[in-house]
């Protein structure tokens, strides 16, 4: 990741307005039942908090790793407005030194960041960090979002598709995968309808 794109998130969350909204992103909450009580979970480039807030209020020790300070400094207002307690750590995640086996959950919502070669990378690290029986829930735009135009990278290879998900994960254990189209209601960044990919897959 540049850091001129960093930059640019900063830029985007220096705004007062949480950009995409306080609410948890909505398959995150439909799919969270899958986590053990308590469980620990990385919340991947969790941005101003809505997830790893809304993970802390449902028990969970949350670890949300961000690299836009601007981001982190807003999730650490709502979580202290709403009385948890999340760990936050201002991390590059294509410059990070990535726990092994770790956690029991991965939580990486509309982290697309990257292009095909950082995605496959970061892939492979996401799948070590998760312990035998971990979790990992993945939420992201395929390709009909670049005609939807209403938020997201605008750039093809930064996008998901199930072929794709269905093979790069070789150790885990697909339990969902689906593409479908949904109006979404995120924040002013992520409104209208919009080309979703889904993925649950667990570690066996
Ligand atoms: C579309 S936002 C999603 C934020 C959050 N996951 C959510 O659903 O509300 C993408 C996030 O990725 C973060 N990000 C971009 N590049 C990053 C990097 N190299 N390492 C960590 N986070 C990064 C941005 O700052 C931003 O918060």
């Amino acid at each position: 990741m540049s850091k001129q794109n960093i930059a640019q998130w900063e830029e985007k969350f220096s705004s007062p307005e949480y950009q995409f909204g306080t609410a948890a992103n909505g398959f995150l909450v439909r799919e969270a039942g899958r986590l053990t009580p308590g469980a620990k979970v990385l919340c991947l480039a969790d941005g101003e908090g809505r997830n790893s807030t809304w993970l802390a209020e449902q028990g969970h020790r949350v670890h949300a790793v961000e690299a836009a300070m601007n981001a982190i400094e807003k999730a650490r207002a709502l979580a202290l407005e709403r009385g948890v307690t999340v760990k936050h750590e201002q991390v590059d995640l294509e410059d990070w030194d990535w726990p092994v086996a770790q956690y029991d959950a991965v939580v990486a919502i509309f982290i697309q960041f990257t292009d095909t070669i950082g995605r496959a990378r970061m892939f492979a690290q996401i799948e070590a960090a998760l312990r035998p029986g971990g979790v990992l829930l993945l939420e992201g735009y395929g390709p009909g979002q670049l005609a939807y135009k209403t938020g997201g990278p605008k750039t093809i290879d930064h996008l998901y598709t199930v072929d794709e998900l269905s093979t790069i994960f070789p150790t885990l254990r697909v339990e969902l995968l689906e593409e479908y189209d949904r109006e979404l209601d995120e924040g002013p960044r992520h409104r209208g309808m919009s080309a979703l990919v889904d993925l649950v897959a667990v570690k066996p």
